[in-house]
């Protein structure tokens, strides 16, 4: 008897403008996979529900987006590393009648300099914009690629001392501040702040003080080079964009789902990068 077609989902509300479909549909496509990948609308008080219905098997899991991972983190069975340090769940499965979730994004953020600037990781000494939901994911992936002295720096000083505290004695807290003392020594330098998303304003920063060995990446990949990157690219750094982000952090939920492990390739950016 042939194997039941698999289907994977993406939730969240909106959910309209996931690019998540397109890749994944993409690489069912190219591995000949007889499998769908849905977007499904769930409005924010019918998570519980949604998670619910997954137990009838209708699906092998999924991905889930905003505003729901927090409610993913505490409504699965099981979390890996990922996900309990993150503490927010972006891929869900099916395994044994129990639902785990994993996160993605740290796994997304570290492949995708490793794709567009190997050796990123010898370095010693980052910088990272933000102490939200998204930086904390960067944080894990910092943390778990061995970097020793990671400077949270925020525009709210007591969000960054928090995370800083919970992350370990690697991790310190610094006020956002346009003099750029704190860049003078950073390999790496990223933002995980929504500043920059459509092109607004830049961030107060004292580019010229990087190393010029230094790399910047951005989170953010609307658009594709935002403000930050364009100022370090002018500046002559090497930077690397956030869709590589996008499109790696869904590799792992595609090979548990689907059973072979997707690649990133330089077709796979295009498609997406044609949309934004
Ligand atoms: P996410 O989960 O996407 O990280 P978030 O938890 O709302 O979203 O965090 C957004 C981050 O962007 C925060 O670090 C925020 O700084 P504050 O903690 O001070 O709010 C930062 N951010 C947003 N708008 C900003 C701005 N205009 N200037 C500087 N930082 C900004």
């Amino acid at each position: 008897m042939p194997e039941a077609r698999r289907r994977a989902f993406v939730c969240g509300h909106p959910i309209a403008h996931s690019r998540s479909p397109k890749i994944h549909t993409h690489w069912l496509a190219r591995y000949r996979l007889s499998g769908s990948y849905e977007a499904v609308d769930v409005a924010p008080g019918d998570f519980e529900a949604f998670v619910s219905s997954l137990a009838s098997g209708a699906f092998v899991g999924g991905n889930v987006t905003l505003p729901h991972k927090e409610a993913a983190f505490r409504t699965v069975d099981r979390r890996d590393d990922a996900a309990e340090r993150i503490g927010a769940v972006n891929t869900l499965w099916l395994e044994d009648g129990l639902l785990h979730g994993s996160n993605t994004d740290a796994y997304g953020f570290a492949a995708n300099l490793d794709e567009h600037a190997p050796g990123w990781a010898h370095a010693g000494t980052a910088v990272v914009l933000g102490a939200g939901g998204a930086a904390r994911a960067v944080l894990y992936a910092l943390k778990a690629r061995g970097f020793r002295d990671i400077r949270i720096v925020n525009r709210t000083l007591e969000r960054a001392r928090l995370l800083a505290r919970e992350f370990g004695p690697a991790f310190s807290a610094h006020q956002l501040a346009a003099t750029g003392e704190l860049l003078g020594d950073a390999a790496l330098l990223v933002n995980t702040t929504s500043v920059g998303m459509h092109g607004e304003a830049e961030l107060p920063l004292g580019l010229g003080h990087l190393p010029d060995n230094a790399l910047v990446t951005d989170i953010v990949y609307v658009p594709l080079e935002t403000p930050l990157l364009a100022a370090a690219r002018r500046r002559g750094l090497k930077t690397v964009d956030g869709l590589g982000m996008l499109l790696h952090q869904a590799a792992p939920g595609f090979e548990r789902w689907f059973g072979v492990k997707p690649e990133v390739t330089p077709e796979l950016r295009a498609l997406v990068a044609a949309d934004i």
